[in-house]
């Protein structure tokens, strides 16, 4: 037997026991005589002895050990004199009298520990260390409850577990495909799936009416803190529904979650739609953890002669509780804020209300006292608060202000990562513009449908047709979206000629499902969530690689085994697709 105990598990009862552990030094010291070792394991650290009183030769075996030896150890339980009640093991030690080197270990390139000199890269190169730190560790293992628990909840409420191919065709549509050559198939490529999406509404299709999957998607798209190239999502479907049963079932998934890995009652979600999303914090995916919600002005601003407000298509205001106090500086660096180029706002008025019920704001010129108390009766501010206003187009002023607010509540200290705030945003308009393209895409996925109620207006305004489409959002990150899927064939080739897809372009890259949506389709609806962002937002981190046991770094590059990389000759030849040129040296 390797180990009686784990590293983590001695306490005060065991004291004068004999036991074995097994692990890797973290840490050697000599002191007077003796040597202290911190071992090891994913479970914690346990402190050995070895005194050279006892046993010359094998206080010098530890002393001549290197961190990250693995080792063995025997030896007997004592309660020590000197507690470290900062670890769990931290009452007792072990005094050694047996130990044996399992395997040596070069030093490693950055301590592993959770404060480590190593930077980003290197961590990467060496991920098999870096996953030896006690902080990554939490986080696979934080991965792995919240995977049993999301498991746990689906099976008690009756879904099959199913898997679906990783091998599929290419359809463009989101963001771009990894795509596979095939050896047997010449000139033919298959697709990595973006999600399972058509899978399993054909598993609904085929009667087996709650699915769900654990399960890695693939998307060539630009990376960011949370997104990877390949990710995953709890993916899931059900027969037999409308929208407010999936709500209910997969509110209550994230509440089970998040009852069970973090004992966390989270009461009814909240619902907002999309419009008032828009209106209220010019974000789809608002952070609700504070409030800072948009007030528009332009009823009290417009018409007072500031050119810039009378041009706006909208002046919108926030109201930031208690910082009239704001120096100028302050002011100074919210300006330059927005106006960074990727927020792109032309400028920022604020209006100071003083403790004295007077006002003072950086259009004073344009407005008297009066004028701004209306603005900042309209915003419900009171004296010792500080307004913030961009006026401009729409859709842009709100997305200004959205960056701001966010900015303001980061500043505020509102956003306090143990504190989960979920909603829902409901009714997503079916289609956005693609100016590149010039034409409709679906803003979920072209399997999405319509609201009944909007129909008529697919014909004459499709911007305006609202989808049965929903998203759940956990402190401003969209943690899961799904919708109410089209299971006529009539209308999903309506909905792909809207897309500006023609008759033949759709049955070739569609036809297996509409053909299958002729053959008894149940109406059916699903939602997946973002399983990587899901386990970083309940681990309190913005960045899913930490929680992903091997990531891609920004580049989508796995630096640990170097890859992508070329491929031999040979497997160009036998994959029938053209070698790269050949550089010259
Ligand atoms: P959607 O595209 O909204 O929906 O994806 C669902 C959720 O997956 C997560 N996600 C990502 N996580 C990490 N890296 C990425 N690159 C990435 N892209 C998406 C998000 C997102 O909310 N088939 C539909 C679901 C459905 O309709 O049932 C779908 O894939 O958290």
């Amino acid at each position: 037997m390797y180990r009686t105990h784990t590293c983590g598990e001695l306490r005060m009862e065991h004291a004068s026991s004999e036991v074995t552990l097994a692990g890797w030094v973290q840490k050697t010291r000599e002191l007077g005589g003796m040597i202290f070792v911190d071992l090891r394991d994913r479970y914690g650290i346990t402190q050995l002895v070895f005194n050279k009183d006892q046993d010359a030769d094998l206080c010098d075996k530890a002393k001549a050990l290197g961190r990250e030896f693995v080792i063995q150890v025997k030896g007997e339980v004592m309660e020590r004199t000197a507690k470290n009640d900062k670890m769990a093991t931290g009452n007792v030690e072990l005094i050694a009298s047996e130990m044996k080197v399992l395997s040596a270990s070069k030093t490693p390139p950055f301590t592993i520990e959770n404060e480590t000199d190593g930077g980003e890269d290197i961590r990467m190169k060496y991920r098999f260390l870096d996953l030896r730190r006690p902080a990554v560790q939490e986080n696979i293992m934080l991965r792995h409850r919240i995977a049993q628990e999301s498991r746990s909840f689906l099976n008690k409420s009756g879904f099959l577990e199913i898997e679906t191919p990783f091998l599929i065709r290419s359809t463009p549509e989101g963001a771009r495909d990894f795509v596979v050559p095939s050896r047997m198939n010449e000139g033919q490529f298959y697709a990595l799936p973006q999600s399972p999406q058509t899978f399993k509404q054909l598993l609904m299709v085929a009667g087996y009416d709650r699915y769900y999957q654990i399960t890695r998607c693939f998307r060539d798209e630009d990376l960011r803190a949370d997104r990877q190239p390949e990710f995953t999502q709890i993916d899931c479907e059900i027969a037999f529904v409308e929208q407010e049963d999936v709500l209910n079932m997969f509110e209550g998934l994230a509440k089970h979650i998040m009852k069970y890995v973090h004992n966390i009652d989270v009461a009814e979600v909240p619902r907002i739609t999309f419009a008032e999303a828009m209106r209220l914090y010019g974000s789809d995916k608002p952070d609700i953890r504070f409030g800072m919600t948009f007030t528009e002005l332009n009823d009290v601003a417009q018409n007072k002669g500031f050119k810039v407000f009378d041009d706006a298509e909208l002046v919108v205001g926030i109201c930031a509780e208690g910082c009239a106090t704001y120096t100028r500086k302050q002011l100074d660096a919210l300006t330059d804020f927005v106006k960074r180029p990727q927020i792109g706002a032309k400028g920022l008025v604020y209006v100071k209300c003083n403790e004295d019920g007077t006002f003072k704001s950086s259009v004073d010129k344009f407005f008297d006292q009066e004028k701004l108390k209306a603005w900042a009766d309209k915003m419900g501010a009171k004296a010792g608060d500080l307004l913030l206003v961009i006026s401009g187009v729409k859709e842009k002023a709100r997305k200004q202000m959205n960056e701001l607010r966010l900015e303001m509540g980061n500043q505020l200290g509102l956003r306090k990562k143990d504190d989960f705030k979920f909603l829902w945003v409901l009714d997503f308009p079916l289609l956005e513009w693609a100016e590149e393209e010039e034409r409709w895409v679906a803003r979920h996925h072209p399997f999405t449908s319509p609201k009944a109620e909007d129909f008529d207006k697919m014909d004459t305004d499709p911007g305006a047709v609202r989808a049965n489409a929903y998203d759940m959002v956990l402190n401003g990150t969209e943690l899961g979206g799904g919708s109410v899927r089209i299971h006529d064939r009539g209308l999903q080739e309506r909905v792909f000629e809207l897309l500006g897809m023609s008759k033949e372009e759709a049955v070739e890259k569609f036809g297996f499902l509409m053909g299958a949506f002729e053959f008894g389709a149940p109406p059916h609806a699903g939602l997946a969530f973002g399983f990587d962002r899901m386990c970083a937002l309940l681990g309190g981190a913005d960045a899913i690689r930490d929680f992903i046991a091997f990531p891609k770094n920004n580049s989508g590059r796995d630096v640990m085994i170097d890859a992508p990389s070329k491929i031999d000759e040979v497997q160009y030849e036998e994959l029938c697709i053209r070698a790269a040129p050949k550089v010259e040296a």
